[in-house]
């Protein structure tokens, strides 16, 4: 009776498990045609991929080992893993891969599912309303801002780094800089965070990356019943706590403005015609026309203060620390400077569009140290591939990973010298030309960063003030940094600089 249960029991799972493979045979021929590392059954690379410490340099070694792309496993999904600028560009331009890889869904379950995050049809709904809040004459507004902010850093580095004498951890000063000059330019509030305690929001911002990311390496808490009871769950429930009451606090005034103005008062009017320079003020038109909600709203908020200030102080950080390293570029840079630049005052659109030497440097770092180092797709559709070995069918639901930092620094794209930093031999005049999209730090195609001019507006200004008037050093070296593969690039060890008077 026993073994006759056994048998039947056995039976009935091998058909289970015959089924199972049966409805996934067009991701195992995917998987056959562009071979890669198979992993284990039901976890395929999560063990060797869940270190953040060692992922991107994982990546790099099996970049080497197999013809990418390649097709590989995470838990029990369908891997296509990127890195030659030939795919990238067919993947950033097919209309089946502008949605977000499934794992996005963690990031989105817990801060909202903003523009960063959705999938269609609500990203395209979302992206046509808030991309004018991007437009080039709107973030002309935001000079003033970014001109008194940087007023505010050289101050710091003034007192702190010269008078003090102090070695300095820039990257916290860069990180309250930039997410004081989100917080003015989209919701218009001044927060003062070089003054005040806002070591928690830090925090909270460092630990919401550092969960999701973590659970994306892990694909045994992917099942929500698991991950619920998880130690991981109790830590984002704290953070998110924490980051959901910060844009509370922003929003708040803005509300209650919204909620007072169906009795259209004049005076409302005009203080509202007036501040229409912000990004809040641009998007709560859509809520008065009824096509976006509040919490839509709190949603973009919450995305475009992480998005804006996780990457734009990474690549500010990694430009300053390549520059201290690099005197020669430094110099180089300080030159271009002194010539486009008074001593003082604040620079204008203009004086910023003609510091062409700047822009090398901050593209140089980013090319290097690609922020984002990693972006994940999910094919919706069947997608043809074109590999120089032929064509290939990958399958609807294939989750897409491109590397953008391994690309933008191998050898095989970028020539001998792509691991170091030179801005003129990769972004100079005499440069060789490579393929557009060797060099993708904001992506390119239909999901393309929305703020890449406003974070390249405000590097460059910040930049320019900073090596116009000071001279950054640090003994640390290039080959010495370890970087982490977090949402947005980390480092192990942040070196110390020190801050000269010019
Ligand atoms: C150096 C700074 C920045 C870098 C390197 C960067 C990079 C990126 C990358 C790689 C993506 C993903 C695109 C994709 O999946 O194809 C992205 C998306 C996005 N970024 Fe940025 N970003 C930066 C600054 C900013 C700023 C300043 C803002 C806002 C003011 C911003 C807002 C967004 C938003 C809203 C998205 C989602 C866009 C969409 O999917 O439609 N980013 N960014």
């Amino acid at each position: 009776m026993l073994l006759g249960t056994c048998i039947i029991l056995a039976i009935w799972l091998l058909l289970v498990w015959t089924y199972f493979l049966w409805t996934r045979r067009r991701y195992y021929k995917a998987a056959w045609q562009l071979k890669g590392p198979i992993g284990w059954p039901l976890i395929g690379m999560g063990l060797q991929m869940m270190n953040t410490e060692t992922f991107l340099q994982y990546m790099d070694k099996l970049s080497h080992k197999f013809k990418a792309p390649f097709v590989s496993w995470m838990g029990t999904s369908c891997f296509l893993y990127v890195n030659d600028p030939q795919t990238v560009e067919q993947v950033f331009n097919s209309n089946h891969c502008t949605n977000k890889g499934d794992f996005y869904r963690f990031l989105s379950s817990a801060i909202g599912d903003g523009l960063f995050t959705s999938s269609a049809p609500r990203w395209h709904k979302h992206r046509r309303l808030i991309n004018p809040a991007f437009g080039r004459q709107i973030l002309c507004n935001y000079l003033p801002i970014f001109n008194a902010e940087a007023e505010v850093l050289l101050l710091k580095l003034d007192l702190e780094g010269v008078q003090h004498g102090k070695e300095l951890e820039i990257y916290q000063i860069l990180k309250k800089i930039v997410l004081e000059a989100a917080c003015q330019t989209t919701m218009g509030r001044k927060m003062n965070f070089q003054h005040d305690g806002s070591a928690a929001i830090f925090e909270a911002y460092n630990g919401l990356t550092e969960v999701c990311v973590k659970r994306m390496l892990s694909p045994w808490l992917y099942p929500e019943l698991i991950y619920r009871r998880s130690r991981l769950f109790v830590q984002q429930t704290k953070v998110v706590g924490v980051l959901r009451g910060f844009v509370e606090q922003l929003l708040s005034p803005i509300v209650s403005v919204v909620d007072l103005d169906t009795s259209k008062e004049p005076l409302q009017q005009e203080s509202k015609n007036k501040s229409k320079s912000i990004f809040i003020e641009q998007v709560r038109e859509h809520v008065e026309r009824g096509q976006l909600s509040w919490q839509d709203v709190r949603d973009e908020a919450n995305v475009t203060i992480a998005a804006t200030f996780e990457t734009t102080s990474t690549a500010l950080y990694f430009t300053i620390l390549c520059l201290a390293m690099h005197p020669t570029y430094q110099e180089k840079l300080h030159k271009e400077l002194v010539a486009e630049l008074p001593p003082n005052g604040n620079i204008s659109l203009d004086q910023l569009e003609r510091l062409s030497y700047t822009e090398m440097a901050i593209n140089e770092a980013m090319r290097l140290f690609a922020p984002v180092p990693m972006v994940l797709r999910s094919a919706a559709q069947d997608f043809p591939l074109r590999r120089d070995d032929g064509d290939f069918l990958i399958p609807r639901g294939t989750q897409i990973g491109i590397d953008i930092y391994n690309m933008q620094r191998d050898e095989r794209v970028w020539g001998p010298l792509a691991r170091t930093y030179n801005p003129d031999a990769h972004f100079g005049p005499e440069a060789p030309s490579r393929h557009a999209f060797a060099f993708v730090p904001f992506t390119k195609g239909l999901r393309m960063c929305i703020g890449y001019r406003y974070a390249q507006m405000l590097m460059k200004l910040l930049l320019a003030k900073i090596f116009r008037s000071y001279r950054i050093i640090t003994e640390a070296r290039l080959d010495q940094l370890l970087v982490k593969g977090n949402i947005s690039l980390k480092l192990s060890n942040y070196p110390l600089c020190r801050v000269k008077r010019r």
